[in-house]
């Protein structure tokens, strides 16, 4: 049994100690108006940002990270600025650790289950992987793995597409969805390894295989990813070191680094903030292999949807100037069916789903997949935030399952008013 502990420790990475540097971190809650908030954004690590108390428009509340050296500085500075903020947190370290173990607990609960995969546990990234390309074998008529290209690090990319028709029939609509562009995000990939899961070996919904061609990207930055499970939990970013001192801040934004007015927000050209947006739009190889596979299948894509977490919203276009898309209202309708199916699931303590432009629920954004995607010509773009409920970015285990169903819910209702609208 010990042995069996310490061989699972190692498989996903867990290394005694690693969370000392957030030793004393705690976490804030800071609301104020949108520009407010987005002044913050290159100074400090915002976790989470979401529309304050859901109806004032324009002021929004962020979960801010505040370590022991800044803390005194950064308090100041919110009431200076008359920025209310309460504690959430006081010790990010502790957190992290509990986090640990219940992750422990649930492998060891998973592998027992002798399934090769379950919706209650973690995966790394070799593991993902193993996982795909065994669904590519047991279910060669309907997947195909892609072996996209490597990360900056030398980490293979996959990608799945799943058809009926050897992604051959020209009238059929395309889905594009990915997860974990944020390395942080764990909950994401489990949510694009479910959908997977359904079309394919639940085989839940025939409508949806037989009619809708999909590509899905389960783990788009498995650099960031590995580091954030080995190294540093808030990882965020990528891990290139192909830029202007990335020795000392390695790593970019894949979400900044999409060629949609890439360049034009200044609070994105400092390496070492996390919202680094590279040395030019496409820098990273990970966020190509998204461009790639985007303008591969632009005649036929239909829908585009990024897995992000935590704050409850599907976000569209345009999130550069808070404008929005000729098909602003198609965009908004489309977003409320997805919504509204997963509200319909949701657990009782969550936040309803908001709907919005990306730059009017929450600021100004720049290099967004999102925006790109329509700006190139996908029709129905979306961030995607799912749900964090009150641990934040840290989902622990036992919500995956909630969370994967309510989520694919959604994304069904999305495939079906692609199907009816195409
Ligand atoms: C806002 O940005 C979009 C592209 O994201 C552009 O097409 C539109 O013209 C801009 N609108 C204004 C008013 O600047």
């Amino acid at each position: 049994m010990a042995r069996l502990v310490v061989c699972l420790l190692l498989v996903f990475g867990v290394v005694q100690g690693r969370h000392e540097k957030y030793e004393g971190h705690q976490l804030y809650k800071v609301a104020g108006t949108s520009e407010k908030i987005a002044a913050l954004e290159g100074h400090l690590d915002i976790l989470s940002a979401t529309p304050s108390a859901r109806s004032q428009s324009g002021y929004l509340e962020a979960l801010v990270r505040l370590s022991p050296e800044v803390r005194q500085q950064w308090l100041q500075y919110f009431d200076e600025n008359s920025m209310p903020f309460s504690k959430i947190a006081d010790n990010l370290a502790e957190i992290l650790r509990d986090e640990d173990a219940s992750i422990k607990t649930s492998r060891i609960a998973a592998k027992r289950s002798g399934r090769s995969i379950s919706w209650d546990t973690y995966y790394n990234h070799d593991e993902i992987n193993e996982y795909l390309d065994q669904l590519g074998e047991e279910y060669p008529d309907l997947v195909t793995v892609i072996n996209a290209g490597l990360s900056y690090e030398g980490r293979q990319i996959k990608y799945v597409r799943i058809s009926t028709t050897r992604f051959e029939n020209q009238q059929k609509p395309v889905i594009i969805i990915d997860a974990a562009v944020h390395a942080r995000e764990w909950v994401t990939p489990p949510v694009a390894l479910y959908i997977i899961h359904q079309l394919v070996v639940a085989g839940a919904d025939s409508a949806l295989t037989n009619g809708i061609d999909w590509v899905i990207i389960p783990l788009a930055n498995p650099d960031g990813y590995q580091f954030s499970i080995e190294e540093d939990r808030l990882w965020r970013k990528t891990r290139s070191r192909a830029h202007a001192n990335s020795d000392a801040c390695p790593g970019v934004d894949g979400n900044r680094n999409f060629d949609h007015y890439w360049g034009t927000n200044a609070a994105s050209t400092n390496p070492c903030t996390i919202t680094y947006e590279g040395p030019s739009a496409f820098s990273e190889p990970e966020i190509r292999v998204i461009r790639d596979v985007v303008l591969q299948q632009l005649s036929r894509a239909s829908l585009y949807i990024s897995l992000h977490s935590y704050g409850n919203m599907f976000l569209y276009a345009w999130g550069n100037n808070g404008t929005l898309p000729a098909n602003g209202l198609i965009l908004h309708l489309a977003g409320t069916i997805m919504a509204t199916a997963i509200d319909e699931l949701a657990l009782e303590k969550a936040d309803p789903y908001i709907v919005g432009n990306a730059a009017n629920v929450l600021y100004f954004t720049t290099g967004t997949s999102r925006d790109w995607t329509r700006a190139v010509g996908i029709p129905l773009t979306y961030t995607l935030e799912l749900p964090g409920y009150e641990y934040l970015f840290s989902v622990p285990p036992e919500y995956i399952e909630q969370i994967v169903t309510e989520t694919w819910a959604g994304i069904a209702a999305g495939a079906h008013y692609v199907l009816s609208s195409s």
